[in-house]
């Protein structure tokens, strides 16, 4: 595959960041300042604009752009090019007093008051008629600026709001999505139950809270209209500004595996995924490696939207963030790591949140470039040039791709239809834990998954992990056999295939919709256990896997049996199963064990699809990056202990030195390996 390099204007990586000068207006001293420490550090892009809204528009059109106009035409003469923000992030004061339908209806029907952020009524037309006039000017004015290489569409979109405006909608949403027949969504619904028959689409209301809320058909609409009613807020906002300026590519910030919104359903109005990572380094709950680790799968799962091009990391704190449970700094060396940890999951970009700190309001003390000291000699500063430094030594690597030859499937319908089913046990259904759980295991074999939709196209994949798969959409059941057959290795695991995508469940056994023909086994019964009770699933090389949580008692009916329960009335009843179909295989877990634990039976479906794993040591991560001939392998050391890997050669591309066996990490250390063709 070839280079797909993001941003031709700017030479290998994008470094910069959101910045606010509209804070800064009265300090032209401060202006003038933040040019010379951008390219002392290294920067190469400003991200303008996010929250400028009451700058640009003062007064209800009355337009002031003269100040980003000439912010942005600076930052071009000095070689810093601009992501250019769209300011919808935050209302003015304005606009609310004179159109309070902008402004959010909460669950219990309450209209907020003015205030805050990112909390607008999607539907209202007044706002957008409000954002399409400043969207206009906006592209008018600077959308042509050769500095200007990317449209940021408002920021962190997310919430619901319960207006009798998005009521309204909703209501719609329902009578197109099922034909205009009441019955249908009746049918779908199982409203016979408890007499919650509709008779029209009139008499369908969002989820209140203190609403309806046993009709989980209903609730799961609610969701998906939300989600298509932001798409449709998003397609709002670009389709403005490409009708002046119809080149400038696009995206919007999005926020690790945010619950309230399907991304996966918003990516195709981007061109390019970028995303805002605050990892709560060095906490108490955790090791460092798994905190990188679990950054590593909120990266996989940005990169998966767009497989074959890098995405952005849009923001992230250069030193430390204001609103986690505890506000610790990074260790020294750990930014460092934590930007080559981005660029080796797939990222083309390190952006911080935010340039300057600002003097008051509610993050007058989140980290920054440049404090309230306001020169270079701090350690933050220093360690964002250093970075700048490593990503101007590195910049082949830009345009290069993670080609993951395994993956797992991660739904979003599937995790809320988990979320709402009232069966198994309040604390412990875990369905994103239990995701990471696989993610993290395979990593450490040095294999770093993708992580997709279960309707996507997995002929690349050799390897495909389908965690607690509950909810089988049209067309799933079809693209795991074809999977398989044409020779993959497939394992899914208790709670597959109980409900469609309506939340019905399928009759005739679970895992329905022929998914049990594919594994040779139906699930007969599932028991939750509290969370002290213990099981095991003995495996016939006489290892034992912990059982907590759930276990399926099934009936196999042609599958090889690999593993039986060692406890519980069901002790001896087959846990673990194979079944060979086409020319691969279709492997089903009947209960939850760690998947370190499970790591044998990955080693053996990565061997079988011809997937190498990597010896690794312990906190040491490994991804790589390549097209064509090119091929980057990182290590990062996650720990502050140094390291040493072996069996490593090729050219260190920082230092240019060439590896015939060992690499020495320092505590905190990352190398980036060209491989030498063999
Ligand atoms: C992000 C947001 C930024 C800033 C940052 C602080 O979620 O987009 O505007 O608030 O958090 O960490």
């Amino acid at each position: 595959m070839e280079k797909k390099i993001l941003f031709p204007q700017v030479s290998g990586f994008l470094h910069g960041g959101d910045y606010n000068p509209d804070q800064w207006l009265d300090r032209p001293d401060i202006l003038e300042e933040d040019i010379r420490l951008m390219k002392k550090a290294g920067i190469n892009s400003a991200t303008l604009g996010v929250f400028s809204w009451a700058a640009c528009e003062p007064t209800e059109g009355n337009f002031c752009f003269d100040w980003l106009e000439e912010i942005v035409e600076r930052l071009y003469q000095n070689g810093i090019y601009t992501v250019l923000s769209t300011p919808s992030g935050a209302r003015p004061a304005w606009l609310d007093a004179a159109y309070p339908e902008a402004m959010r209806v909460d669950a219990r029907g309450l209209r907020d008051h003015h205030g805050n952020r990112h909390n607008h009524c999607m539907t209202s037309p007044k706002f957008r008629e409000k954002v399409a006039a400043i969207d206009r000017e906006l592209a008018r004015r600077l959308g042509s600026h050769p500095g200007v290489i990317l449209y940021h569409i408002s920021n962190e979109l997310s919430g619901e709001c319960f207006c009798p405006l998005c009521a309204e909608r909703f209501r719609k949403y329902l009578a197109d999505k099922f034909d205009h027949d009441i019955e249908k969504l009746n049918k779908a619904w199982w409203t016979a139950f408890w007499s919650h028959h509709y008779n029209s689409f009139d008499q369908i209301e969002p989820p209140y809270a203190n609403g309806e809320g046993s009709v989980l058909g209903l609730l799961l609409e609610w969701r998906r209209f939300t989600t298509w009613n932001m798409t449709d807020f998003l397609k709002f906002e670009k389709e403005t500004l490409l009708g002046i300026t119809p080149d400038m590519p696009v995206t919007t910030n999005f926020m690790r595996l945010f619950g309230g919104l399907d991304y996966r359903k918003m990516a195709p109005e981007l061109d390019v995924i970028s995303w805002d990572n605050y990892p709560a380094f060095h906490n108490d709950s955790e090791s460092f490696a798994d905190t990188m680790s679990e950054t590593a799968f909120q990266h996989a799962v940005m990169r998966s939207m767009k497989r074959d091009k890098p995405f952005m990391m849009m923001e992230s704190a250069p030193g430390l963030v204001n609103w986690q449970a505890v506000n610790k700094v990074k260790r020294p060396g750990v930014h460092r790591l934590a930007c080559l940890h981005a660029i080796a999951c797939g990222s083309d970009t390190v952006q911080y949140f935010q340039w300057r700190k600002g003097r008051g309001s509610c993050e007058q003390f989140h980290g920054a470039v440049v404090d309230h000291l306001g020169t270079d000699d701090t350690r933050v500063f220093r360690e964002v040039a250093q970075v700048g430094e490593m990503l101007k030594a590195i910049a082949p690597v830009a345009g290069t791709c993670v080609n993951s030859q395994a993956a797992l499937l991660f739904d979003w319908d599937n995790r809320w239809a988990i979320g709402d089913v009232r069966a198994l046990a309040d604390d412990t259904k875990k369905y994103e834990d239990t995701c990471l759980d696989f993610y993290r295991a395979f990593l450490k074999l040095g294999v770093d998954m993708d992580i997709v939709g279960s309707d996507e196209d997995l002929s690349r994949y050799g390897v495909v992990v389908a965690p607690m798969l509950y909810m089988l959409q049209p067309g799933t059941a079809s693209n795991l056999k074809t999977f398989v057959e044409r020779g993959g290795q497939l394992l899914a695991t208790y709670l597959t295939g109980y409900v469609d995508s309506d939340q019905l469940c399928w009759l005739g056994g679970f895992p329905g919709d022929g998914l049990a023909g594919l594994f040779g086994v139906i699930s007969e019964e599932i028991d939750s256990y509290y969370p002290s009770d213990r099981n095991g699933v003995r495996l016939f090389d006489g290892s034992v896997w912990e059982v907590r949580d759930y276990a399926e008692i099934l009936r196999v009916k042609d599958a090889e049996v690999l593993g039986v329960y060692t406890g519980e009335f069901y002790q001896g009843t087959p846990a673990l199963t194979c079944k060979s179909f086409g020319r691969g295989k279709a492997y089903y877990a009947a209960a939850r064990s760690s998947a370190s634990e499970m790591t044998p039976l990955f080693e053996k479906m990565l061997k079988e699809a011809d997937i190498p794993v990597k010896k690794l040591p312990e906190n040491v991560e490994y991804h790589v990056r390549s097209a064509g001939e090119e091929v980057y392998e990182f290590y990062l050391n996650c720990s502050e202990q140094p390291v040493v890997v072996s069996d490593i050669f090729g050219t260190e591309v920082q230092t240019g030195e060439e590896l015939c066996g060992t690499l020495a990490l320092p505590g905190y250390g990352g190398a980036v390996v060209r491989k030498t063709a063999v």
